[in-house]
């Protein structure tokens, strides 16, 4: 796997101004070019740790070091587009914020509506697409950043399951052809496995990785890998150290 940036984080911990303690203790390096998810419950602080990770929150200790020069693009879990702007100018968002050219914007929003299959539908706004194809844009917005690192807060919980599983393979396909470092937050342990080449399993908060998975099965993935005994086999260790959260 080529591309993306490194990123380790050493000894982060994060308590908010109003006490809470949302992370403890997190060591990890994430390789460049690997795609990891990070399941846990609710408020055990994933989404806190995907900020630090995006350099939007600071940790309280520790620290994050991502590549030299890494461009991070984060997306949420809801699209977040701009109901007044139509396809093509909510896909160059982020590079007008960037600063971009108008040229490169053009070209560089033609190849991402390309890539996540929304050619042909430039003109159109948020209200006339469908949920699925309203998280391609927003997936589309930020793959034009040409990121080094993809930051993905459940970007999928809010659609229906078969769109869930096509979307996956759009997403594990742009991976492959993006060349960025891919961070996962997900509530769904098959999705996490899917996708991954590594799964991190956090504890209730404050936060710990309690237990780090590799994904051995190559690229790309075929969606009936979903059905085998290996597949399951996997998943089930996920939930097993998610209910267990504490054993190591
Ligand atoms: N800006 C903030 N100020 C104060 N507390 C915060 C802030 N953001 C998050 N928290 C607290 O930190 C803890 C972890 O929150 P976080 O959003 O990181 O959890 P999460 O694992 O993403 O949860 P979920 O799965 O429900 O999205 C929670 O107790 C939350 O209330
Ligand atoms: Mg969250």
């Amino acid at each position: 796997m080529s591309g993306g940036a490194e990123i380790v984080l050493s000894g982060i911990s994060k308590r908010y101004d109003t006490g809470v303690d949302a992370l403890a203790d997190i060591d990890v390096t994430l390789r460049a070019g690997s795609f990891t998810s990070i399941v846990g419950p609710s408020g055990c602080g994933k989404s806190s740790l995907l900020r630090i990770v995006a350099g939007l929150v600071a940790p309280s200790s520790g620290h994050c070091r991502r590549g030299d020069g890494a461009q991070p693009a984060f997306v949420f879990q809801e699209a977040a587009l701009l109901p007044w702007r139509n396809v093509e100018r909510n896909a160059q968002l982020l590079m007008e914020l960037a600063a971009c050219r108008p040229e490169q914007m053009r070209q560089r929003v033609a190849e991402v509506l390309q890539l996540v299959g929304l050619a042909g539908f430039e003109r159109a706004y948020p209200h006339q697409l469908s949920g699925g194809m309203r998280m391609r844009l927003s997936l589309a917005r930020a793959l034009a950043l040409r990121p080094d690192l993809l930051l993905l807060d459940e970007p999928l919980a809010a659609v229906d399951e078969l769109t869930r599983d096509v979307l996956q393979e759009e997403l594990s396909r742009m991976w492959r052809q993006g060349g960025f470092t891919g961070v996962l937050v997900t509530h769904n342990v098959h999705e996490a496995v899917y996708l991954s080449t590594r799964v991190l399993v956090m504890s209730p908060r404050p936060g710990r990785v309690v237990d780090v998975i590799d994904v051995p099965f190559p690229f790309p993935r075929a969606p009936e890998l979903r059905a085998t005994p290996a597949f399951a086999q996997l998943t089930g260790r996920v939930s097993a150290a998610l209910r267990q959260p504490t054993t190591i």
